[in-house]
């Protein structure tokens, strides 16, 4: 009798707090919060217990010095000097049985009046409980956290963001706020374009014009193409060294974030032809794009020396990014040059292919073989399904959701980023003449909310294949980096949500309640985000 009244008094305290879980202002909310009565009170007699070479202990102790000038010791586990009385933060591993990604990524975190314990199987879980921790941190008054219980994993493996640093360049100091960003909203992949018409930001030591003269341009368009384009009559560039990108990979792995680097081929190439004209097919003198759009000279498919030229970078790239996947591109790549190229239309017939698209696949194809041997796997624009796709590689779908549902049948991993909505270059508002020049489009805040990753053409088996989504930041009309925050935030944090919560958990109405706390933490970054979501309706 005694075990009922307590059941049922914990059925009716999980029902009652349950309606109000906008209360914890953790962004993406976890899967199950069980709350209690109480406080946890944070100061500088707290101890965190640890494994000697915790990472995550580190990060923690660091927050909490950066953010409240508390200074807390780490201690080990079996550490003797541990007194019962301190209010100890306890970090340690258990060992889940099943082995499966989303397991290595779960943890739990008990919140009690003595002690907080976190325990996963693998850092990242600690990573995670952590963050959960610190936005239970009230950013005003006495540092009590709540008492409870969660118990929380991820739903999608691949919970991403990208950031295009070609059309406009962002310093490593910004890249690695980017990352701090992801961190926060326990997202696990930074997609870095790295190289496009308009710039080639990435060291390569056996080719140095690329950066020489394929990161800088003479000038950039002012405003959108028209048919009288106006320039600003200014040289732009910049590129990050070879040893700025082991700093920003290592930075993201302190936080469990995976870096794939994106080697834009065939075309989008502009800025590598205006250094290395010989792999284009008409050779000759090209300049780095200083206007948005596609450019018809891309990478002659009928030269070999242009695949020994891209494995030879591949090479340099694979070699810095610990990365499985290297992201090729692959996406509108113009045909023109090689309707009319001798070189490519003898590769047609000797391959025995019957248009342009099947070149493409070759050349796709050609590729991604050089990439595993070096046990990497492709991933591209859903462009590289047309002619044929390569047999390993992994479809980035952004063209809506078609190329994705195709690959996913065809039993290929897919990452899902269409541009509707998860292009956060669109307008985030109806009233675009009061908000800054976007690409276009409109994606707002709930929309993004709202996604489900898994297209519902899919049946189970197939949907398998769905790895998760992506919000994809292209910069053309994003010069700044507080203008990056701007169209990034708070969207990152609603696709974070979308892809850790299963969707029948998620709730925008609840989301946007605990945004609203939680955007006093981001004030306190001071981050440049859309406060779209503050304005009464
Ligand atoms: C793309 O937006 N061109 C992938
Ligand atoms: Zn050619």
């Amino acid at each position: 009798m005694k075990n009922f009244y307590i059941l049922f008094f914990y059925l009716i305290s999980a029902f009652c707090f349950g309606q109000k879980q906008g209360v914890y202002p953790i962004i993406p909310m976890p899967t199950e919060i069980i709350p209690s009565t109480g406080s946890f009170i944070l100061s500088d007699s707290v101890v965190i217990i640890s494994n000697k070479e915790s990472r995550e202990a580190i990060y923690l102790q660091q927050y909490l010095k950066n953010s409240f000038s508390l200074n807390i010791k780490i201690m080990e586990l079996n550490d003797n000097s541990i007194s019962k009385n301190f209010p100890v933060i306890t970090i340690y591993k258990f060992v889940i049985p099943d082995t499966t990604l989303s397991y290595t990524e779960a943890y739990t975190l008990d919140v009690t009046k003595r002690n907080i314990i976190i325990s996963a199987d693998q850092p990242s879980g600690i990573f995670y409980g952590i963050q959960s921790l610190i936005q239970l941190i009230p950013l005003q008054g006495k540092l009590n956290i709540p008492c409870l219980r969660i118990y929380d994993k991820p739903s999608y493996a691949w919970r991403g963001m990208h950031l295009d640093c070609s059309r406009h360049f962002f310093t490593k100091q910004e890249v690695m706020k980017y990352i701090d960003y992801l961190a926060m909203y326990k997202l696990n992949t930074f997609h870095w374009h790295l190289t496009d018409d308009q710039g080639w930001r990435i060291e390569i030591k056996k080719y140095p014009l690329l950066t020489t003269i394929g990161s800088q341009r003479k000038q950039t368009l002012i405003g959108k193409p028209s048919k009288k384009n106006k320039y600003d009559g200014k040289s732009y560039g910049g590129f990050y060294t070879q040893e700025e990108i082991k700093e920003v990979v290592a930075y993201a792995k302190e936080r469990h974030i995976t870096v794939v680097p994106e080697i834009e081929m065939p075309g989008h190439s502009l800025a590598a032809l205006a250094a290395y004209p010989q792999y284009s097919c008409k050779g000759g003198k090209f300049e780095v794009g200083d206007t948005w759009g596609v450019y018809d000279d891309v990478y002659c498919a009928g030269n070999d020396s242009t695949f020994i030229f891209l494995e030879d970078i591949l090479s340099e790239v694979c070699d810095l990014f610990p990365s499985t996947y290297i992201h090729i591109g692959g996406d509108e790549c113009p045909k023109e040059r090689w309707k009319t190229c001798a070189k490519c239309q003898k590769r047609m017939k000797d391959e025995d292919l019957k248009n342009e698209h099947a070149l493409q696949s070759y050349f796709i194809t050609r590729i991604e073989k050089f990439v595993n041997t070096k046990q990497k796997q492709i991933i591209g624009w859903d462009e590289i399904l047309e002619g044929g796709l390569a047999p390993n590689a992994v479809v980035m779908s952004w063209r809506g959701t078609e190329g994705g549902i195709i690959a996913a049948k065809q039993k290929h991993y897919v990452v899902m980023s269409p541009g509707k909505p998860c292009y956060f270059d669109h307008y985030q508002s109806k009233n675009k003449s009061k908000e800054p020049i976007a690409i276009g489009g409109f994606n707002p805040l709930d929309s993004v909310y709202k996604y489900k990753p898994t297209p519902k053409e899919l049946s189970v088996d197939e949907g398998r294949y769905i790895m998760g989504a992506q919000g994809n930041v292209w910069t053309e009309y994003i010069t700044t980096f507080k203008k990056v925050e701007y169209m990034s935030i708070p969207r990152m944090a609603a696709l974070s949500e979308a892809l850790w919560l299963s969707p029948e958990k998620k709730n925008y109405k609840d989301f946007v309640s605990r945004l609203k706390v939680h955007s006093k933490l981001l004030d306190k970054m001071k981050v440049n985000y859309a406060k779209h979501f503050l304005i009464k309706k």
